[in-house]
């Protein structure tokens, strides 16, 4: 197996320098960690760390607390955090504990999270302002009030409340928008995990698989390479399932001749990919299905051909719906001039959601699309996916019966470089001959 890739320590480090640097004098940030989630009884869902709260920290326990305090003289950057426990990590694991958290993870103070009450408050105190991702945490939300309240009752005694609260996100997410070089290794490192389970899937498509089975491929493949979990539920629509733009059912038959559309990409190391490819049963595109394959395809290119510093956010959608509404118009499936069907949105019938979105920690990342009301433009270091898609749903009137039920959606991930951009799934072959070629010798190589 390929040796792990990973954040270090010095990057989480730089991270919060970073943000520092964007906060005013005299403020405090404060950033809880994810909650665990009970599933039912004594079962609990297997932990995944906030990301903002990893993206700064690290840090992938929970029950912990980052402050930061930019130019606090006896140390900026505190984590409170469980405490060591042996009962409890005979049952659930290892807990670090505030002693080897300051020596393994380059904070300059840790605390017991139980001594959260008695210290934070202290910290808030008089600061002119508090970073904080109000709304995004509930109970956190009451937490931070109370502490923000003990220190308006006791003004008395002399103590202050912080001047002004503002909003973390919009220093936080633009900063996790543009990816180091080091995130783009483990970006690339998912993508080049969520390729190879692609192609192990195609290989074992054939009629009369289920589609959970096809998952199970793609589960394996993931967690066999050392990605823990997909990064969101994998899609494996086959047939009229293809037409249902979050379908994860997943528990239909596939039939000789339908598609199947495979949206599933893994997360490794926290970060995401996020692949689709639609792929026929039989392994042979129908003529019907490779006309809307085709303008799916091309449409794509010329999507991602637009990806590159300076274009703005919207251009890859807007080559994307031309060249799909040219082609729907040339099948007869849209009628009217290519300007008349754009303008009266008559293609969104077929083809209803956008054509990206930023990709990192999170499948749909962080980060404005817009800057102050216009469409943002490309920088280096973005990642995006690019994934137009054709969908004919059945109950669709007026449609020859050879297109209904097909849908159809071809999605990669992109870096923005200085030039322009690179496919980080460039492996995974998009071509119908190629597809076609790869599915047959596995058919091929099952029969003998
Ligand atoms: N897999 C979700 C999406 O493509 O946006
Ligand atoms: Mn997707
Ligand atoms: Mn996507």
């Amino acid at each position: 197996m390929n040796p792990t890739v990973k954040i270090d320590l010095q990057e989480f480090a730089r991270r919060r320098r970073e943000l520092m640097r964007l906060m005013e004098s005299n403020s405090i940030a404060i950033l809880p960690s994810a909650r665990q989630q009970c599933r039912n009884g004594d079962v609990e869902y297997r932990f995944r760390q906030d990301s903002d709260f990893y993206y700064l920290s690290g840090f992938t326990e929970p029950e912990s607390v980052l402050v930061l305090i930019p130019g606090r003289p006896h140390g900026e950057c505190i984590l409170f955090c469980r405490e060591k426990d042996p009962l409890l990590e005979q049952w659930h694991g290892k807990i670090t504990g505030p002693e080897k958290v300051l020596e393994l993870y380059g904070f300059d103070d840790a605390f017991p999270i139980t001594d959260i009450d008695e210290i934070l408050p202290g910290l808030i105190e008089a600061k002119s302002r508090l970073y904080y991702a109000l709304g995004s945490h509930l109970e956190f939300d009451q937490r931070i009030m109370g502490w923000v309240n003990s220190l308006k009752t006791n003004q008395q005694s002399g103590t202050r409340p912080p001047g002004e609260f503002v909003h973390l996100d919009q220093f936080l997410h633009e900063l996790r928008l543009f990816k180091s070089k080091q995130e783009v290794k483990v970006l690339q490192r998912a993508a080049d995990i969520t390729v190879s389970a692609h192609k192990a899937l195609m290989q074992q498509i054939r009629p009369g698989i289920y589609e959970y089975q096809l998952e199970a491929t793609l589960l394996h493949r993931f967690m066999s390479s050392g990605a823990m979990s997909a990064a969101y539920p994998s899609i494996v629509g086959a047939g009229d399932n293809a037409c249902i733009l979050h379908y994860i059912h997943n528990d239909t038959e596939c039939n000789e001749a339908e598609l199947v559309l495979v949206d599933a990409g893994c997360e490794y190391q926290y970060y995401a990919s996020d692949v689709t490819r639609t792929y026929p049963v039989s392994g042979r595109y129908t003529t019907a299905q490779k006309e809307i394959y085709s303008i799916v395809l091309e449409a794509q290119e010329a999507a991602i051909s637009m990806i590159k510093p300076g274009n703005h956010w919207n251009q890859p959608h807007e080559a994307a719906v031309e060249v799909i509404t040219q082609g729907l118009i040339k099948l007869g499936l849209l009628t009217g001039s290519l300007e008349q069907v754009i303008a009266a949105e008559s293609y969104k019938k077929f083809t209803m959601h956008r054509t990206g979105h930023w990709l990192g920690l999170d499948v749909h990342d962080v980060g404005e699309y817009k800057i102050q009301g216009e469409w943002r433009v490309f920088e280096p270091g973005m990642v995006t996916t690019v994934e137009p898609g054709i969908y004919i749903h059945p109950s669709l009137p007026q449609i020859p019966a050879k297109y209904l039920g097909i849908g159809i959606r071809i999605e990669d991930d992109i870096l923005v470089t200085q030039n322009g951009y690179e496919v980080l799934t460039a492996d995974l072959p998009k071509d119908i001959q190629q597809i076609e070629a790869l599915m047959t010798a596995a058919s091929v190589k099952r029969h003998c």
